[in-house]
């Protein structure tokens, strides 16, 4: 057993359904002077210290006094498989360059897929583990982390399987960009859903697709996505970054699970979106990144949108590992509330995953995930910008 007590505050999206929308978005408990006890690695109790009943049998205890805790933070957007870095083209870039150029030279995602394909797949793995140490101290317990930087079948499989080791949630971004060695998109998608899909299809749990210009059209996204559908997969899209090129109708159609990143979506997207049961990933630190607009984050909730909020970590668009970030993100720039902020990034985040039933909540029968924040009131976590807000982390049940 393990048992957190003296916490300051306890903060957890109330309720248990998912996603929230709405009102209910913002509907966070808090109880002051609290303890959360964990049995193996699931939660059996929260409440008031004064309602802690005395305990039998052995018990690892955790002194909170001065902290708050929250859940272990979902990061339900990330590229954290990849090699190198692109600290070159983020100075070009603080020149005046843009992404989008950057990528039509073959820069941008293809200088990293060259970077990813040298490592091999121990080079892989441990910069994948790296990268998941970060996020685990920023207060991340579970990631989803896509492939796409392969873009061949070897190196594709091999970021599939770490992501899968490395405890996170793998999704196959196949669709991610055109590498050299294909004429044009749908040349190399013939390779990717014939070759690739099949294997990737048995380790991945997702299928994702760059559906932009310079990228993929819909007709390409509609193909590979269907086809990932058909082998199982369910379905995320990269839709309106930079255009509105029909990602959200798409997404509806197929029944996605997210659409993700819509910095350029306008007032039908947001309208199409908030009436469906797909989930609108918010990524304001890539929009930041690349000094785009925001998405309209605050139409989307208003209009009753299930919305999440995630990092997009990846060494191009957005070298950030932090939610807490992104939190603060959402506070200034997205104008919603730390708690709006908060239930986006555990348990709307984890249904964007498949798993709010087990992880986003503290409360009895959730994993026992908590992040333990360095702060005297739990909406730190978004006011404390940049700062070392999560001090603790336990993973599991265990103090990681
Ligand atoms: O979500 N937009 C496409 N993919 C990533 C960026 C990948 C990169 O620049 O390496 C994103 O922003
Ligand atoms: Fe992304």
């Amino acid at each position: 057993m393990l048992l957190v007590r003296d916490l300051a505050q306890l903060a957890t999206p109330a309720g248990s359904g998912s996603p929230l929308r709405g009102s209910a978005l913002a509907d966070v408990e808090v109880i002051e002077d609290a303890f959360v006890l964990c049995v193996g690695d699931t939660i059996e109790a929260v409440g008031r210290m004064r309602d802690l009943r005395s305990l039998d049998g052995d018990v690892v205890e955790i002194d909170a006094r001065g902290l708050c805790a929250v859940p272990g933070l979902v990061d339900c957007h990330t590229h954290a498989a990849f090699g190198g870095d692109r600290v070159e083209e983020f100075s070009l870039r603080a020149g005046g360059a843009s992404y989008e150029e950057l990528h039509a030279a073959g820069g941008g995602i293809l200088s990293t897929v060259r970077a990813t394909r040298a490592l091999g797949e121990e080079g892989l793995r441990a910069a994948l583990e790296r990268h998941r140490d970060w996020m685990l101290r920023a207060g991340t317990t579970m990631f989803e982390a896509k492939s796409g930087y392969g873009l061949d079948k070897e190196t594709e499989l091999a970021s599939l399987r770490a992501i899968r080791d490395a405890g996170g949630v793998p999704t196959w971004l196949g669709a991610h960009a055109v590498p050299p060695e294909f004429a044009d998109a749908d040349a190399y998608l013939d390779f990717a859903l014939a070759k690739v899909l099949p294997e990737a299809a048995q380790i991945a749990e997702a299928a994702d697709v760059f559906l932009e210009r310079g990228a993929f059209d819909a007709a390409q996204a509609r193909r590979y996505l269907e086809a990932c559908r058909d082998a199982g997969l369910a379905l995320r899209l990269h839709g309106d970054q930079f255009t509105e090129s029909g990602a959200i109708p798409l997404a509806i159609e197929l029944g996605a699970r997210s659409v993700d990143h819509l910095e350029a979506t306008g007032e039908d997207g947001v309208r199409a979106l908030a009436a469906s049961d797909v989930t609108g990933v918010l990524l304001p630190a890539s929009a930041l990144f690349l000094d785009r607009p925001m998405p309209p984050a605050r139409a989307l909730a208003d209009a009753g949108a299930a919305v999440a909020l995630a990092t997009d970590f990846n060494p191009g668009s957005s070298f950030t590992e932090s939610l807490p970030l992104v939190c603060s993100l959402a506070a200034t720039q997205l104008h919603l509330s730390p708690a709006e902020a908060l239930s986006a990034c555990t348990v709307n985040a984890a249904h964007v995953l498949g798993r709010a039933d087990r992880l986003g909540r503290l409360a009895p029968g959730y994993r026992a995930d908590i992040a333990l924040l360095d702060a005297p009131d739990w909406r730190y976590l978004a006011y404390h910008l940049g700062g070392r807000v999560v001090s603790r982390v336990v993973l599991g049940g265990e103090l990681a």
